[in-house]
């Protein structure tokens, strides 16, 4: 039985302080929640949903590596593109370089991929293997600029590691 998952899904408790205080308040129960579930795609989905229910983030999900492409996973928000390629916008870039990307003002960044024109920075992290593959990435944008940090992208890179 996995009644402390229900238990635990019915609904998230989050500080109501600073960005890293709601981080570190969340990341424990997405920690508990997706122990609980072995099933790769109904935790990316609860990850996706938790990130955007404490942030109100515009569009937050996975992109996973599919055949050479990144093919869209779970996600919430608006509908996205479903296909892009290694080095193509922010995603791309970040599959490529293999590291974690904080875009300021998606207009500055070269190649960024509109699939909303409402999205206005973005923080891209990588899903990597333990030989450093990267297999996915996780995007979250936002209608606001200047959104993401180093906070965000420390504290996303602990939660990107666990799956
Ligand atoms: N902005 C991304 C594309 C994906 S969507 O925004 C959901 C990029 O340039 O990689």
């Amino acid at each position: 039985m996995k009644k402390n998952i229900y238990n635990m899904a019915e609904k998230l408790s989050v500080s109501n302080g600073s960005k890293a205080e709601k981080y570190q308040t969340l990341l424990p129960q997405i920690k508990s929640l997706i122990a609980g579930e072995d099933d790769l795609i109904a935790n990316l989905a609860n990850v996706s949903a938790a990130l955007k229910e404490t942030f109100g983030f515009f569009w937050a999900g996975f992109y996973l590596v599919k055949g050479g492409e990144l093919v869209l996973g779970p996600f919430q928000g608006l509908v996205a593109c479903t296909r892009i390629k290694k080095g193509r916008g922010v995603c791309g870039a970040s599959w490529e370089r293999a590291e974690t990307l904080v875009v300021p003002d998606v207009d500055a960044f070269p190649g960024h991929i509109a699939c909303s024109s409402l999205s206005r920075s973005e923080i891209v992290v990588p899903l990597l293997r333990a030989d450093g593959e990267v297999w996915g990435v996780l995007d979250i944008d936002s209608e606001s600029l200047n959104t993401f940090d180093e906070t965000d992208a420390r504290f996303l890179e602990e939660l990107c590691s666990w799956f």
